[in-house]
């Protein structure tokens, strides 16, 4: 029996998003599922019930019966207790849930036996995981709105001009937080032309700050901010000390600030004293990201803009909300993408494998027990940890070679004396011929490794799609028959069907290695630019 997945219309006050947009309607009918949706779930994104019905999903008129009927439930804000008062026992919700803040509804949604998927419960560093990242999406949706948001509010232009009627100056646009909202907010103003600056507690921000057009600002008190995962920790009495001078200067200065500084499970920290505003030119704007969690600025009203000491300081907390079509968008894609891991069969039915880390991350509740939080991620062996990408050029060889570092002298000598009488002991008995393949399959296999294990996390995917582009090497093999060594006697020339075959191959491959650069020169300019 396939399964209904069901979309309801979101009932929080000024939520513009919807969970599924029709054209992933339709993919998920290609999976096997059937789909329903709330008439006038898109409305405010753009999407009319005609569209999702084109896309082949039942439009229905109330949420009691969306809820009632639907096996699966997309979502994008927590359910309210009356949604999950309207769920069907034993169901299954997929949406934002955040556990550690909503233990109430954490207890309702376990009381209706349901099986919870909250996608804020991602484990953000495996690298699969990323096609499943709404938070991620979430966050540059909202640093670029962020940007949007403050130009509006400002009454200058963003980038320099020279005119007749006078030169204008560039804004200067200072970021304080430079994860992935952060940085979303920096390549905007850098594209509008904005002098930017950013700030971050951990080092390696530092390199992503400058790739995307951005200066970093150090604070100058040493200490790394890194507290596992990716994420921040609280730092010492000294550091915020020496930040809040540096902050100080930095307000004096810019004309814009966008503030995106968060730390895990604890209130945002106060960066922008008011003070600072008070500091700030008349028409300056300030951008609070965290104004939900308690705000980096003292003066932020959540929810609202204000205009301070001459400032305007605007704390919106729906800043993805305000451009519902693209962030509905995103958020459907990366729905999609939990449900294929879930579907792999493509036969309407899901599978919630515990044993799966990405899956295991993200269920809370699974047939009514609570299986939040779940245990920490095993990072693959052999994979070194993610760091700063100066630090892996600097990092000088350490002890020991567990979990990817590198090995000492000694073992790499130990390592070649055993290969090398292995390699003895294989040419003694084995033929000449099988000699010749099997050195040089060891030499690819030492080469590969050497390569491969240096690589930091960020760039796998790029290493894989070179790794594949390299792998068209096959096409030595294809042109080898289709175009025979000049030593070769006519007679030997391929017969059609191997010609064919040849050709075929070579288009292929070519399509392979093309394909395979581009693609990881567009990924490397991602992290170049
Ligand atoms: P977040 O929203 O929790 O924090 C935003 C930023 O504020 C972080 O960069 C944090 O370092 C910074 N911050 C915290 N306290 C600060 C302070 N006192 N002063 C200045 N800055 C402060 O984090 P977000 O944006 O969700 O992700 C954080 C990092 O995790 C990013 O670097 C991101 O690239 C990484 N990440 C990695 C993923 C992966 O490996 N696949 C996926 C998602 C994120």
């Amino acid at each position: 029996m396939t399964l209904l997945i069901g979309i309801p219309m979101e009932a929080a006050t000024g939520e513009r998003r919807v969970a599924t947009v029709p054209e992933v309607v339709e993919k998920l009918i290609k999976l096997g599922f059937q789909a329903a949706v709330q008439s006038g779930a898109g409305a405010a994104a753009n999407f009319d019930d005609d569209s999702y019905r084109a896309a082949g999903a039942e439009v229905v008129a109330s949420a009691a019966e969306l809820w009632a009927r639907s096996d699966i439930v997309f979502k994008v804000r927590p359910p309210s207790s009356e949604e999950v008062a309207l769920m069907r026992e034993g169901s299954v919700l997929i949406g934002f849930v955040w556990p550690a803040q909503n233990p109430e509804l954490m207890q309702q949604l376990a009381a209706k036996q349901a099986t919870v998927l909250a996608i804020d419960s991602l484990p953000r560093t495996l690298s699969r995981a990323q096609k499943m990242d709404a938070l991620t999406s979430m966050a540059g949706i909202s640093g670029y709105r962020a940007v949007i948001e403050a130009a509006h509010a400002f009454g200058r232009f963003l980038g320099g001009q020279v005119t007749a009627a006078g030169k204008v100056l560039p804004a200067r646009v200072f970021i304080a937080g430079a994860g992935v909202a952060g940085l979303a907010a920096i390549g905007t103003a850098a594209s509008l032309g904005a002098i930017v600056r950013a700030n971050d507690t951990r080092a390696e921000a530092a390199d992503q700050v400058k790739s995307l057009g951005g200066e970093f600002v150090k604070v100058g008190y040493d200490e790394e901010g890194s507290g596992g995962g990716g994420y921040a920790r609280v730092m010492s009495e000294g550091f915020q000390q020496a930040q809040r001078a540096m902050y100080a200067q930095q307000a004096r200065e810019a004309d814009i600030i966008i503030t995106t500084a968060l730390i895990p499970g604890k209130p945002a920290p106060k960066l922008i004293t008011a003070e600072m505003v008070q500091s700030m030119n008349p028409g300056s704007v300030i951008v609070d990201m965290a104004a939900e969690q308690g705000g980096n600025c003292e003066l932020t009203v959540p929810g609202e803009a204000v205009v301070r000491h001459g400032v305007t300081i605007i704390g919106y907390t729906d800043l993805a909300s305000r451009l519902a079509r693209q962030s509905s968008t995103l958020y459907a894609n990366n729905l999609l993408r939990v449900v294929e891991e879930l579907c792999k069969s493509k036969a309407g039915t899901i599978h919630v494998d515990m044993d799966d880390d990405a899956i295991r991350g993200l269920t809370v509740i699974k047939d009514g027990d609570i299986t939040w939080p779940p245990p920490p991620v095993k990072q693959p062996t052999g994979v070194p940890k993610p760091q700063p990408a100066a630090a892996v050029a600097t990092t000088a060889p350490k002890k020991g070679h567990g979990a990817g570092a590198p090995m000492s002298a000694r073992s790499l000598a130990i390592v070649f004396a055993l290969g090398a009488l292995a390699f003895l002991a294989v040419g003694l008995y084995a033929p000449t011929a099988f000699l010749s393949h099997f050195t040089v399959f060891a030499l690819t296999c030492f080469v590969g490794y050497m390569v491969i294990w240096n690589v930091t996390p960020s760039l796998h995917t790029p290493l894989m799609s070179v790794t594949n582009a390299i792998s068209s090497i096959i096409a030595i093999g294809a042109l080898v028959q289709v175009a025979p060594p000049l030593d070769r006697a006519m007679g030997d020339r391929p017969s059609g069907l191997i010609l064919d075959l040849a050709v075929g191959a070579l288009t292929l491959t070519a399509v392979n290695m093309f394909g395979g650069f581009a693609v990881t020169r567009r990924m490397l300019a991602m992290f170049r630019k």
